[in-house]
């Protein structure tokens, strides 16, 4: 079963608060959707292998440490996953990117894909998957599944809001993929919308309503 990891960083908390309220505009959305996943790329890369390594300061010879193992790719699930790649680049800057393009139909909820570039080489990444909802899960499941159809074995999620109904989903249908998200909220709606969750994602990052 894949674990759930739910972020409750203050400063994650408190971002969460200004990007839920209705009264927060299209510019302070977008800006703190990428600092939100900046702080929670900080705290799901705390498991990330080092080598030690001796470098030499101006005054010594020291032991020092750098990133060891796979290297990482971050996949933003279109529109609203964009928003949060820069924020995750800032801290992992030469990490390749991929995109997967779905929608959800409104009235079946299911995913309807209409779009995938991934990078070459990535079924050697570790990759992180993003997308700021997670609601009845199809939409992560599907990338996911996208995914590991070209060779990926390591990948972990990455959403802000999480519905019950969307972690369920993604642990039945991938329990080897973790999941990082800064909140689970209550329920969803009769419109798969997260219930309070903050509204539609891509709507608000992009003002397309
Ligand atoms: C939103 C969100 C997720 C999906 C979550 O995208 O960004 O991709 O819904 O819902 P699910 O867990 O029920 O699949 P949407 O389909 O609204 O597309 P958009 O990002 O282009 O607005
Ligand atoms: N997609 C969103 O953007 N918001 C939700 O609440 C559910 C799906």
């Amino acid at each position: 079963m894949s674990k759930i990891h739910v972020f409750d960083h203050p400063l994650i908390l408190h971002k969460l608060g200004i990007i839920r309220s209705k009264d927060t505009g299209v510019k302070e959305f977008r800006e703190i959707i990428s600092e939100i996943a900046m702080l929670m790329c900080y705290e799901a890369t705390r498991d990330l292998p080092v080598e030690e390594v001796e470098i030499e300061t101006p005054v010594a010879k020291a032991k020092a440490y750098r990133l060891a193992g796979k290297k990482l790719a971050v996949v933003p699930i279109l529109r609203a996953g964009l928003g949060m790649v820069d924020g995750m680049l800032a801290l992992i800057p030469s990490a390749k990117v991929g995109h997967i393009g779905l929608y959800r139909d409104p009235d079946t909820l299911e995913p309807v894909e209409y779009y995938c570039k991934l990078p070459q080489d990535i079924a050697g990444r570790d990759v992180i998957v993003v997308d700021p909802m997670l609601a009845t899960g199809g939409s992560a499941s599907a990338a996911v599944s996208f995914l590991k159809k070209r060779g990926c074995r390591s990948i972990r999620l990455m959403s802000i809001i999480g519905a019950p109904d969307g972690v369920r989903r993604m642990q039945a249908d991938h329990p080897d993929v973790d999941i990082y998200v800064a909140a689970v909220d209550d329920r969803l709606n009769e419109h798969g919308y997260i219930v309070p969750g903050l509204g539609d994602a891509g709507d608000r990052i992009f003002g397309t309503k």
